[in-house]
């Protein structure tokens, strides 16, 4: 399955009814396997978390470390980029040549590396010698 249909059909497995936003995320990881998430909010409204988070949780439990490829979708006007959070949570795993495509329901499409998301981005290499 393509990274577009899996982020689309997780997509309405996101638990959302504060916002009435739901949003996919599929990733493809250094195996090939493709890991998926969706947002899942909550009451207490900060302990909500987002649908990129939700498939890098599944890669890691799954014994996967990098990530290839990203693919986010949502119901929106035009793509919705992850937030600063999650860009930061991409980078962990992913290299800034990842690419990380950002849908809409509605077919729009607009296509951008992790370098791109999260320039300047805080790494171990700022803590080389520790
Ligand atoms: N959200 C995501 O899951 N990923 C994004 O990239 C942007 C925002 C979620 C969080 C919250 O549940 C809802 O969208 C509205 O912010």
């Amino acid at each position: 399955m393509s990274l577009k249909d899996a982020a689309t059909r997780v997509r309405e497995n996101a638990h959302a009814p504060y916002s009435g936003f739901k949003v996919g995320a599929a990733l493809r990881a250094a195996s090939g396997t493709v890991y998926v998430g969706c947002n899942v909010e909550n009451v207490a409204y900060p302990e909500g978390t987002c649908a990129e988070a939700g498939a890098i949780a599944a890669m890691v439990a799954a014994g996967e470390t990098e990530l290839l490829e990203a693919y986010v979708i949502a119901d929106s006007p035009m793509p919705v980029t992850p937030c600063g959070g999650c860009r930061q949570k991409l980078a962990e795993f992913g290299a800034g040549s990842v690419v990380v495509t950002m849908g809409t329901t509605e077919g729009r499409e607009q296509v951008m590396t992790l370098a791109d998301l999260l320039p300047g981005a805080f790494s171990a290499d700022h803590m080389a010698g520790r």
